[in-house]
């Protein structure tokens, strides 16, 4: 009887990723640009789907608590996440440049409304998850470490006090030539942070294993130094970082 020779395939292992979740106006967003471009990954702002989502019901006349119509609508939800020639983001919904309007405050209102129900959160779950591609990706929004990618090997929780967070949101918006109110601010993210919090599904917390970051009183480079620092002790992202 002649060996037979069994030539066993191992599943190639799934890219990595490092979830960078917290409220609003953290710099998470920048963070996680940042990072992406230090290890090559490609990012996921998981908070635009959910701001497309909204824009979407708002052109289809579709009501921001019909969660049945929502869901419909996530599942087929037609955006392309593109670059400009200039290497920046470029959003397309449903063929027409989204990539301005979707930052507004009264959009991330509305995101955080359809954000809430649960059938929208299970329609939008695979759409996130596919970003994952190798060599890697960074996630941001706010249950990327509890829920999306729960086996991330790096889960940053970034944090700030809602009035440093509301500053922030301030000089933005002033910078993207939205007009903005401070003091309306500070109420809105207030508002907005309850709703994620207090969610039933998916609530706005930090991972048990996740890092937690408060940045009230530290600038962005402070911020992306003490990741880095995280970066540098996992394994499976030192060989990412590019010098
Ligand atoms: O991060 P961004 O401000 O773009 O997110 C808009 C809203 O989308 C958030 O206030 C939140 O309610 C919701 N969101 C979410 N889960 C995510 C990302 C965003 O519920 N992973």
């Amino acid at each position: 009887m002649s060996a037979e020779v069994v030539k066993v395939v191992m599943p190639p292992s799934p890219a990595p990723v490092v979830a960078i979740d917290g409220p609003s106006g953290s710099g998470k967003g920048t963070i996680a640009h940042r990072l992406a471009a230090l290890l090559g990954f490609e990012v996921l702002d998981s908070g635009s789907l959910y701001r497309l989502l909204a824009l979407a019901a708002l052109h289809h006349g579709v009501s921001l608590d019909n969660e049945a119509a929502l869901e419909v609508l996530a599942g087929h939800l037609d955006v392309q996440f593109l670059q400009n020639d200039d290497g920046e983001a470029v959003i397309i919904l449903e063929g027409e440049d989204v990539t301005t309007e979707i930052r507004s405050e009264e959009m991330g209102r509305a995101a955080s409304m359809v954000a809430a129900l649960p059938a929208v959160r299970a329609a939008l779950l695979q759409r996130q998850q596919a970003f994952r591609e190798q060599p890697g990706l960074v996630a941001d929004g706010r249950d990327m470490g509890t829920v999306v990618f729960t086996d991330a090997c790096l889960k940053i929780f970034l944090t700030a006090t809602a009035e440093a967070r509301a500053e922030r949101r301030y000089k933005q918006l002033l910078e993207k030539g939205f007009s903005a109110s401070l003091p309306a601010l500070i109420d809105d993210i207030r508002a907005r942070d309850d709703r994620d919090i207090n969610r039933a599904v998916a609530p706005l917390k930090p991972a048990d294993d996740a890092i937690v970051l408060d940045s009230t009183r530290l600038g962005i480079e402070e911020v992306l130094a003490r990741v880095m620092r995280e970066v540098e002790q996992i394994p499976g992202l030192q060989r990412h970082i590019k010098s």
